[in-house]
């Protein structure tokens, strides 16, 4: 019963309290596993496109789990206030911390528990430093601050090569073949956090995340806004990997559970390899209109195996066909977006 909801799934999401209501409700699973955790647990670079979520979730499945009393302290520069205040209105305690700078790390609180969330991707082109620093200094920083900690590092799916679509995605047996700055810079965080793993005896785990889905952003997202503008889809990258937002979250938190030393590595996402075309044409069904199609589906792309996951946890509890619903429903009501598109379709590591 690992996917188990607490609340039964809505056809459509009328609008963001819902939406957020959906992807921040802990399962079953999660608060049982949140009622064994102890001491507190502190979320570093809670202020992106999942980390509230991942707060906010936490907070609810210790109240739901009995555990009142320990805190979930999220730390970000709160570059957008308003995260800030959701936070904080959810139970939360906030920290406005730059995870670059020493002194301020300093004095972060004691949490046996740490997710570390923190990471640049867009813009690396420009500031290629500024991405190594926040991917390879800020981890250095928070891996010694939380020494002998659980430490459950947010990373990526681009730590792997492109690899034939045959072959189910990459385990994570598969070397780290990274493409572009931004993969490498990746690879480094993981290789930070592992040092600091066997040097602290930290408990570490390397969440390797392909492409988590909100209506509000995501490969889904990019997918369906195309169809309607009526837009070519360029089926170059032809498949991808895709799991809920809400299903990622609570892997997360599960992850806690996978932290070990040396560090475990485990990938994140969906069960299946989605074909684009087959995405893009459900989209234009959906939103009644017709599907422009360009390019032909190469016989690679950037996948990676979740097998080892669906043992540990099953399979997530929202579908593909659900997420394509949702988002097409989401797209057609003039649902927000994010406006922050996912580039899935670079086949060159230049995000
Ligand atoms: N979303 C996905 O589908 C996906 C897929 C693969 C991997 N990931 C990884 O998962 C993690 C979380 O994803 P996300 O989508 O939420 O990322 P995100 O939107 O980029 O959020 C990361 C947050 O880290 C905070 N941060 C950056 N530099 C910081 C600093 N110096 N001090 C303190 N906080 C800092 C920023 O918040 P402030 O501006 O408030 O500081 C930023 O919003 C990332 O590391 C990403 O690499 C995500």
């Amino acid at each position: 019963m690992q996917g188990m909801s607490l609340k039964p799934l809505p056809e459509d999401i009328q609008d963001e309290a819902d939406l957020e209501e959906i992807i921040t409700t802990p399962s079953e699973a999660v608060v049982e596993y949140m009622s064994s955790v102890e001491g507190d647990l502190v979320i570093l670079g809670i202020g992106g496109k999942i980390g509230s979520h991942v707060g906010i979730m936490a907070r609810k499945a210790f109240d739901l789990a009995g555990k009142q009393q320990q805190r979930v302290f999220g730390v970000s520069r709160f570059s957008d206030p308003d995260k800030r205040q959701e936070l904080e209105a959810a139970g939360v305690d906030t920290i406005a911390c730059d995870l670059l700078e020493a002194k301020e790390v300093e004095k972060l609180p004691a949490a046996r528990n740490v997710i570390f969330m923190a990471g640049r991707k867009f813009g690396t082109q420009d500031r290629s430093d500024l991405t190594w620093a926040v991917n390879t200094i800020a981890p250095a920083l928070a891996a010694e601050q939380y020494a002998g900690s659980k430490m459950m590092a947010f990373s990526t799916g681009c730590v792997y090569d492109l690899v034939p679509v045959s072959q189910m995605g990459a385990t994570e047996e598969h070397a780290t073949a990274p493409l572009g700055e931004y993969s490498n810079s990746a690879v480094g965080r993981e290789q930070v956090f592992s040092y600091y793993s066997r040097k602290n005896n930290s408990p570490t785990c390397l969440f390797r995340l392909n492409y988590a889905v909100d209506l509000r952003y995501g490969v889904l997202r990019d997918i369906g806004d195309n169809v309607r503008a009526g837009e070519e889809i360029d089926l170059g990258m032809g498949h991808v990997n895709v799991i809920w937002q809400g299903d990622a979250v609570q892997r997360a938190l599960l992850c806690l559970d996978v932290c070990d030393v040396p560090a475990v590595p485990i990938n994140i996402t969906g069960p299946e390899t989605a074909a684009v075309e087959y995405i893009a044409r459900r989209f234009a069904e959906l939103l009644e209109t017709e599907v422009r199609l360009t390019g032909t589906p190469a016989q690679t792309a950037l996948l990676s195996n979740a097998a080892r996951s669906f043992e540990l946890f099953g399979y997530p509890q929202i579908s593909l066909e659900t997420m394509i619903s949702w988002t097409a429903k989401w797209i057609s009501q003039g649902g927000r977006s994010l406006n922050k598109p996912t580039h899935f379709e670079t086949r060159d590591g230049t995000y």
